[in-house]
Order: structure tokens, then sequence, then C-alpha cells
């Protein structure tokens, strides 16, 4: 019989939601962190396409493939036991055609042990979400600053500035919960927005850059552990200055083994 915890489920967000609880997200690409996250008691592990630029060295998100990231997907679930896992679905494995999108976030329930998927998109995709849906698949939607879009946007920037743009994105949040989705993550969107689409939702929105209205957080973990370099997002904390510390400690390494001096203590103290 499997002892291991009991999984959060889309049934548990909802009741947070209703309860007014907070749920916590954050990205993972790897067995460590996610142990380390799901040990903190965040409810939900992202497997970003962010993995493009956080973990795989791409400019942006556009180039992750299916293979990449269901490789990162089965790692994060293998780390994880009670927090639920969201693979994301990458550019171009959504947008051909429904056939392929069932088959694509299929995969990553079938082969990488994911609990959801997450795509892109408001009312253009509420047909994939609702075909995702039926099939079984649960599904996070994503509205407001699309990064798979960078390129047709022309960069970064807040969304849902102008009352047109606004009313456009509150429609989109409303198609993808009619569409099924259990719950959507509203990224780079003015605060008043954010806490208007999360009253008008009974799904729980998940924010990033929009504010502390929003029914959860969810953050890049790199970013979160200081790991980004120089460069931090406006809408990013950092807690911790992992990458800061990682650098002294290799640098230290470093220069222990060039010198000649690589465990000598450790080994004087074995022979006595
Ligand atoms: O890919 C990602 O990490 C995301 C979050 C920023 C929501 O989509």
């Amino acid at each position: 019989m499997d002892s291991s915890p009991r999984r959060y489920n889309v049934r548990e967000l909802a009741a947070m939601k209703a309860a007014g609880q907070k749920i916590v997200m954050i990205t993972a690409y790897d067995a460590i962190m996610a142990r380390l996250a799901d040990e903190a008691g965040v409810h939900l592990l992202l497997v970003g396409d962010s993995m493009g630029n956080t973990v795989l060295g791409y400019d942006n998100t556009i180039p992750v493939t299916m293979a990449e990231s269901m490789a990162l997907t089965a790692a994060v679930r293998r780390g994880a036991k009670r927090a639920m896992v969201v693979g994301d679905l990458p550019f171009l494995s959504y947008q051909v055609s429904l056939e392929e999108a069932v088959r694509n976030a299929g995969q990553y329930l079938k082969e990488a042990g994911a609990d959801a998927v997450k795509l892109e998109g408001g009312r253009v995709v509420y047909e994939v979400i609702a075909r995702l849906v039926n099939a079984g698949i649960p599904v996070m939607g994503h509205v407001g600053l699309l990064p798979q879009s960078v390129l047709k946007d022309g960069g970064y920037r807040m969304h849902g500035k102008s009352q047109q743009e606004a009313d456009a994105l509150m429609a989109d949040a409303l198609a993808v919960q009619e569409a099924g989705a259990f719950a959507v993550v509203l990224e780079g969107i003015p605060v008043p927005l954010a806490a208007a689409i999360t009253a008008r939702l009974h799904i729980p929105t998940i924010g990033i850059g929009a504010g502390p209205d929003c029914d959860g957080q969810v953050q890049v973990i790199t970013d979160l552990l200081g790991m980004g370099g120089d460069f931090v997002p406006r809408h990013a904390k950092v807690y911790v200055e992992l990458g800061r510390m990682a650098a002294e400690g290799l640098k230290a390494y470093v220069k222990e083994v060039t010198s000649g001096n690589f465990m000598v203590e450790k080994t004087k103290n074995k022979e006595k």
C-alpha cells in the first residue's frame, strides 16, 4: 500500500479559496528544489517553461521543448510528496491542433507524473482548455503578461492598464473559468484589476506581479533564492542570496584545490 502523504488536489484548492486561505505556488525544475519547497509547505509546484531562461540558458521560453519540460517535470515529481505538480505546456505544444494538445498534455500526467498542466491565453484557448478538461486533464490558465507571446508583443510589459485591455483581461479570465480550468495565473497586471478578477471568479487566482489580493502567489524559485544574477524582476522578492553564497563556496573550493590544500586537514586528522 502507498504510504506517501496525500497530495493537494483541485478540490482542496477550491476549498482554500472559499475559506480565504492563501495558496502558495513556486516554480521548481529539479528534485532537490522540489523537495525543499514541498517540505516548506508549498501547495503547488509549477515546472514552468521559465526553465528556458532560468536553467536551460535560453533567452526566453520559446525554445523550450516537450522533451525538456517532461524530463524536468518528472524530476520535480520525484522530489515532491505533498505538493501538486503542474507541468507547463511549452510553446507550440497546444496551439497547432486540439488533438496534439490532448496528446501533449496527457503525457505530463501519464509519463511525467504531473497532477495538472498550465497553458497561456484567455478566450483564444477556450476550446483547448475545454477539450483537455473533458479528457480528464486538470488545467490551470494563465492570462495577462504571456511570456510565450513576448515576440509578438515586442517585449515584457504590464497588461490591462487601459480600460479596453482591462475589460479584455476580465473576459479572458472568465473564459478560462468557463472552459473548466481549476485556477488561473494572473501575470503582470494592475493590482485593482487583479483584485476585481479575483472577486469575480470562483476559481482561485494565483498572482505574479499582480498584487496581494490574488488568492495565491507564484514566484520563480531562482528569483526568490537570489540565483538570477544582478537582475531582479520588479515583481520578485529575494528571500535568500543563494547565488552569492554558492559563488563564494565555489571560489573557496577552487582556491583550496589549486593551492593543494583540498581536504588536507581532514585527511591529517583521519591518519592520527
Ligand atoms: O513559466 C513560469 O514560470 C510561469 C510563471 C511565471 C507563472 O509561467
